[in-house]
């Protein structure tokens, strides 16, 4: 964890996920620093200064060619439950600044020159317990992402809510006010979702998390989704929407042009009663992958796999250059051209480029 050396100032803690991890002997996702004071004022000095956020005193510097952000301690007040809140004092001490802190396991601060652990709320004995525990009774009213944090963690990290906890979180969720940041939703749900995990979905359904971005109800959809993810769908940025999509309404959340493509792509996509492969090509092949996953997951596993399976893959291979090449001027006529050639590919998947050829001239020379 010694990244850098700021071993010299003693006001200085690593704080939240990376003292948790290491004490858990796990890699740490990203590094946390805080400092017991004004950051802006007296860290300056450390480095070459390349930003600074006065809103929220923080401050990034660059020591032995390493960018490393620092924020001040603070204490922060919600006035707007369930929207960021307000900064009320910069440079407060580090029991102050713990208070604003989602979970006890994630308060805990390493001092960077001592090594010194200081925990404040009980996080040593939760994380040992592998409880997650909040550190009042407003905190999942003040931030309600909180609530799928702790699935994240629960997931990443094999904790549990502890009872109270869970109380707490299960009377915000029957009486959820819908005045909140889905920015900020949004964000946890990427983060969340997009661990690809049946297990964590399960959760995400059962324990109702879901009304977090729907009042309508929703239903653990029998089809699994990790499965078909691992299968189908690699490299995507958009797993988490594949499990979001089962919500169906995601009115709330701001989608990108992207995101809404998937959701309109899945539906378009009909149960249909299809008549042959051409038809299940045709209806697929432009198709986002995720809307299509998503498709099985809700509508026709069957036909699905069938496609992603046995037809995806098969492409003709002729264009309209090649039909220029042989006599045929541009007109309407391409598109039957090409209908007839990818479904005659479709049965044989083993033509070649020059058996296409042949199929045209065959069929379609006067
Ligand atoms: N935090 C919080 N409430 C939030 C977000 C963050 O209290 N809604 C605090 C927690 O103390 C957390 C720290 O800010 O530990 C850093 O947040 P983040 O980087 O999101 O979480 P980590 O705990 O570092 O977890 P990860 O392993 O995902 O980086």
């Amino acid at each position: 964890m010694d990244i850098i050396n700021l071993k010299d100032n003693p006001k200085l803690y690593y704080v939240g996920g990376v003292v948790r991890d290491e004490l858990l002997g796990r890699e740490s996702l990203d590094v946390d620093i805080v400092y017991e004071g004004n950051a802006i004022e007296d860290c300056a000095s450390i480095g070459e200064v390349i930003r600074v956020n006065p809103d929220f005193g923080t401050i990034r510097v660059k020591v032995q060619g390493r960018e490393v952000d620092i924020a001040s301690t603070r204490t922060e007040r919600y006035d707007n439950k369930g929207h960021l809140p307000q900064v009320e004092k910069i440079g407060c001490t580090l029991k102050e600044d713990v208070l604003r802190r989602d979970f006890t396991v994630n308060s805990l601060y390493k001092s960077i020159s001592t090594g010194e652990i200081f925990d404040f709320t009980g996080g040593l004995e939760d994380l040992k317990n592998k409880k997650l525990r909040v550190l009042h009774d407003k905190s999942f009213v003040d931030d309600p992402t909180r609530i799928i944090r702790a699935l994240k963690f629960s997931h990443r990290l094999g904790f549990e809510l502890e009872d109270y906890t869970k109380k707490l979180r299960d009377e915000y969720l029957e009486n959820i006010d819908y005045d909140m940041c889905f920015k900020r939703i949004k964000k946890e749900l990427i983060e969340t979702l997009g661990l690809n995990s049946d297990e964590l979905f399960e959760k995400f359904i059962n324990e109702k998390i879901y009304k977090l971005v729907t009042p309508k109800e929703v239903k653990w959809p029998s089809a699994g989704i990790e499965n078909l993810v691992n299968k189908y769908s690699l490299n995507s940025d958009n797993i988490w929407l594949i499990y979001a999509g089962v919500l169906l309404d995601l009115s709330r959340l701001e989608l990108t042009r992207k995101e809404q493509k998937i959701l309109d792509d899945f539906n378009e996509l009909e149960p249909l009663n299809f008549e042959n492969d051409f038809e299940i090509y045709r209806a697929f092949e432009n198709k986002e992958i995720e809307s299509i996953i998503l498709f099985a997951v809700l509508k026709d596993e069957k036909i699905a796999r069938y496609y992603f399976d046995n037809l995806r893959g098969i492409k003709i291979q002729i264009t309209g250059k090649d039909l220029e090449n042989i006599g045929f001027e541009p007109s309407p006529k391409y598109k039957e051209i090409f209908d007839f050639i990818l479904a005659k590919k479709l049965e044989n998947p083993k033509m070649t480029f020059s058996d296409e050829i042949n199929f045209v001239k065959e069929n379609f020379s006067d």
